[in-house]
């Protein structure tokens, strides 16, 4: 070959390698992780599994109900005493006096709930000082994960998989060539470890793990079972060694005390999980897991387009370096995080049987004992923006576990609502962690005494009803919990103005500054009556508790009452330039730029602030918008995906589009884990963003489907296939040069649809002029193009 030719040849490939991950679907690197929030993620919706792929491999392992003790009951004893008294100072005026009682009399004791805490770690040592040519990725469609690199000219490969059928993790570690492959194997966990034993007795080499929250519960049994094809294995104390083999398989399970009474029956249970994973074998387990995880991740692809020349192509670290300076150059960087957003949901929320547990605030992967805001179930917008995606997305099946942590919740929180407000019903505060921890959490008056935690959670159990038309869900699941929700809401609120109200509450996690006719003038406080969200919320609960009642027939005295009190909830008020006030009076701001939009909650997730349900609303909550924007908000990762989806809801795709690409810019680290700006990795924003990114396309609030309805002029041409609009419709749209191509709305449930286009666009639905709502048959399809 002459220099020309090897020239030639050595672009070729390096073009093949690096043009062979797409960079819509994969996220890659060239080097090992260095951290958490560089190693890549992978789950089966209760297992974890972070592979970091450094010559010594610790693969950070995750069990989502291993938490950090037994329910502790926190609720303050004195909170209905005072109830009355604060509500009245607050009534009055005495706005600082009523913290300095709430807060000593309402908060939990201790106050905080349990935390989110590790299983452990699989530790890999290769004996490899070295790794050249290192290939690292995440393929997002799929759900895998692996790596590979030279050492002493030897291929060294490095597979992970999470199975959701069979509820395993497991691994394949190979060498290209025979018998090159020595590895200790072992597991282990910095705290609580009760046992840890490496065994080949009998043929198979294991090593099991014990361990527990240091008191007896959480308990928890951990196994990885090792396969080694040429070579062999000795165990010694806890570590398995494999010498001389080419390829080594890893099964591993964990199962703990939340879902089994005893010991031995979440032993039983590892066992029958892990033989049926290896009898099933490598292959046929990583077969099974990519067909369950495309079978659900596939159900959406959306295309935005290409990226300019090769900025697509580069690995994942480099591109999110080069966006912060050339948004424009990487389109398909806004499709990787959007895909990012449904791996990570699906990873880390499925239905594994009963007691199955939502995403957290880091979904499912952690590796500290003491985690940022204990990982919890934050409930004042985390946990709720977790789901934003699932319905519209098509990932309906990952909202189980969050059904079955509300039901464990309402229970714990009926004892709340009765002690400490004397009311019947539940009531859940800002945070809930594992076992539905229904008391006050942490100490302060801007975010701990928030009884409104359940009642957004409840609203999400309409939706799901919407998207699904699942009536035995809205009877058998949601119906209990609307019930409650509601039953809790009529005896807490009270009359003030004329209004149905709260108090002691707050917007949650803002202050305000106290005027000069109350007190104490000038201080900057956070409790009060009446807040915006407070009422938003109720207006929105009342209203789905009717329609429940309405589509099942129900005459229960909540159906009645629910339209009583939806007559006498205050609606939203404006204030000095226009803007949706946040409170009952325009207070001073404390901060201009608060990243919390509660005050928005009508505009998205709720409707009731959107143009066409109301005009003027929706122009007002877009000057409240802005100038929270022009202060600041949007500066946590979690902050600027709600603003993407407010901007989309006011029509607005070009404001949105700026916000697609600030997140981009700000808030992703380097494996794509959403942050504020820089680690603690919070899951949040990932879930928000994919969320907020799908409203620019296909919006289906207040029963209208509504396609392309804030198209940003950034993107003219596009496609997305397989979304979901309330009303159980799948949508496929195609657009270019601005404008809509066709969709085609394929029906599932057989509903009425009311149809938009763009900002009014006339249309044809399979060749008709559409001037009206549709009558759709189950199964039926429907062409749009325009007229
Ligand atoms: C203080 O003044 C505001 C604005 O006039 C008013 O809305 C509020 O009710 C007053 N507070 C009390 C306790 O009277
Ligand atoms: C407000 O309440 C506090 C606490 O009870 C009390 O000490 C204070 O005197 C009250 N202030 C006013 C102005 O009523
Ligand atoms: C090592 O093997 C993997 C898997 O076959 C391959 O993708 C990778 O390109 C190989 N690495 C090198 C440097 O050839
Ligand atoms: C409807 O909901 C019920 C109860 O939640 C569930 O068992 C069933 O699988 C759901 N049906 C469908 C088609 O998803
Ligand atoms: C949408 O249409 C309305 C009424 O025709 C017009 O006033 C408005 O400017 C349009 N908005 C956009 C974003 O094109």
């Amino acid at each position: 070959m002459g220099l020309q030719g090897f020239i030639f040849s050595f672009l070729s490939l390096a073009l093949l390698v690096s043009g062979q991950y797409d960079g819509s679907r994969y996220a890659w690197y060239t080097s090992a992780a260095t951290d958490f929030n560089s190693a890549l993620p992978v789950g089966n919706g209760r297992l974890g599994g972070l592979m970091y792929c450094t010559p010594t491999e610790r693969v950070s392992l995750n069990e989502n109900s291993i938490w950090s003790g037994p329910f502790l009951n926190r609720l303050n004893p004195n909170a209905k005493s005072v109830l009355t008294e604060v509500r009245s100072m607050l009534e009055s005026g005495n706005i600082t006096g009523a913290g300095q009682v709430a807060l000593p009399n309402m908060a939990g004791n201790p106050n905080s709930p349990q935390h989110y805490t590790p299983l452990g770690q699989l530790n890999l040592d290769f004996g490899h000082s070295s790794q050249g040519s290192l290939n690292r990725w995440l393929d997002t469609y799929q759900g895998n994960s692996g790596c590979s690199y030279i050492y002493n000219g030897v291929n060294y490969t490095r597979e992970i998989i999470a199975n959701y059928p069979t509820g395993v993790l497991a691994m394949r570690l190979q060498a290209s060539q025979a018998g090159q492959l020595n590895i200790k194997i072992s597991l282990s966990r910095l705290q609580n470890v009760i046992s840890n034993t490496a065994s080949t007795s009998g043929g198979a080499n294991s090593i099991v793990m014990k361990g527990n929250s240091g008191g007896s519960n959480p308990y928890f049994a951990a196994e990885a079972q090792v396969i080694a094809s040429g070579g062999s294995v000795s165990a010694s104390g806890s570590t398995l060694s494999v010498s001389g083999a080419t390829t080594v398989d890893i099964f591993f399970d964990a199962e703990a005390s939340y879902r089994y009474s005893t010991e031995a029956a979440a032993e039983t249970e590892l066992t029958r999980k892990l033989s049926s994973a290896t009898s099933q074998g490598y292959q046929a387990l990583r077969t099974a897991a990519i067909a369950d995880n495309t079978a659900l991740v596939g159900r959406v692809s959306l295309n935005l387009g290409s990226s300019s020349g090769s900025a697509a192509n580069q690995p994942t670290d480099k591109r999110l370096s080069n966006y912060k300076s050339n948004p424009g150059n990487d389109v398909q960087l806004v499709t990787l995080m959007y895909n990012m957003g449904r791996h990570l949901l699906v990873a880390s929320s499925r239905d594994t049987g009963p007691l199955s547990l939502p995403a957290n605030l880091q979904g499912i992967w952690n590796e500290d004992f003491n985690p940022a805001w204990g990982s919890k179930y934050t409930i004042n917008i985390n946990l709720e923006m977790n789901y934003w995606h699932a319905e519209t997305t098509n990932l309906a099946e990952t909202t189980k576990p969050f059904w079955d942590l509300l039901a464990v919740a309402k229970t714990r929180g009926e004892l709340a609502a009765s002690s400490m407000y004397g009311c019947s019903g539940f009531v859940l505060h800002h945070n809930i962690d594992c076992w539905g921890d229904p008391a006050p959490v942490d100490y302060g008056t801007p975010y701990t005494i928030w009884p409104l935690g359940g009642v957004w959670l409840s609203t999400h159990l309409m939706e799901h009803y919407r998207f699904t038309g699942n009536k035995t869900f809205l009877q058998e699941t949601a119906w209990p919990i609307l019930q409650s929700a509601a039953d809790f809401c009529f005896c807490y609120t009270f009359l003030w103005n004329g209004y149905y109200t709260t108090g002691p509450s707050l917007s949650p996690e803002n202050s305000f500054i106290v005027p000069s006719n109350e007190s104490k003038a000038g201080n900057a406080e956070g409790i009060d009556i009446s807040p915006t969200m407070d009422n938003s919320l109720l207006y929105q609960l009342f209203s789905d508790v009717i329609e429940a009642c309405q589509i099942l027939g129900l005459t229960s005295s909540e159906c009645s009452n629910a339209k009583n009190y939806l007559s006498k909830i205050k609606p939203p008020q404006t204030g000095s330039y226009g803007q949706i006030l946040e409170w009952r009076q325009e207070y001073g701001e404390t901060e201009p730029g608060m990243r919390h939009l509660s005050p928005l909650f009508g505009l998205y997730p709720g409707s009731q602030m959107t143009p066409t349900v109301s005009s003027s609303l929706a122009s007002a909550a877009g000057i409240l918008l802005d100038h929270r924007i022009k202060y600041g908000s949007g500066d946590t990762g979690w902050s600027r995906a709600w603003v993407i989806a407010c901007y989309a809801r006011l029509f607005n795709g070009n404001s949105a589009w700026n916000s697609v690409q600030t997140y981009l810019q700000t808030f992703p680290l380097t494996n794509l884990f959403n942050s504020n700006n820089g680690p603690p990795m919070q899951i949040d924003g990932n879930f928000g963003f994919t969320a907020g990114v799908t409203e620019l396309f296909l919006q289906s609030h207040a029963n209208l489907v509504h396609i392309l309805p804030a198209l940003p002029s950034s993107v003219p041409t596009g496609s997305v296939t397989g979304l979901v609009a309330r009303g159980g419709f799948k949508v496929d749209i195609h657009w270019s040069n601005g404008v809509l191509g066709s969709a085609t709305i394929t029906s599932n449930l057989g509903s009425t649809l009311a149809l938009r286009v763009a900002n009014g666009s006339s249309f044809q639905v399979n060749g008709q002029t559409y001037s009206g709502a549709i009558g759709t048959k189950a199964g039926g399809v429907y062409n749009v193009i325009l007229q």
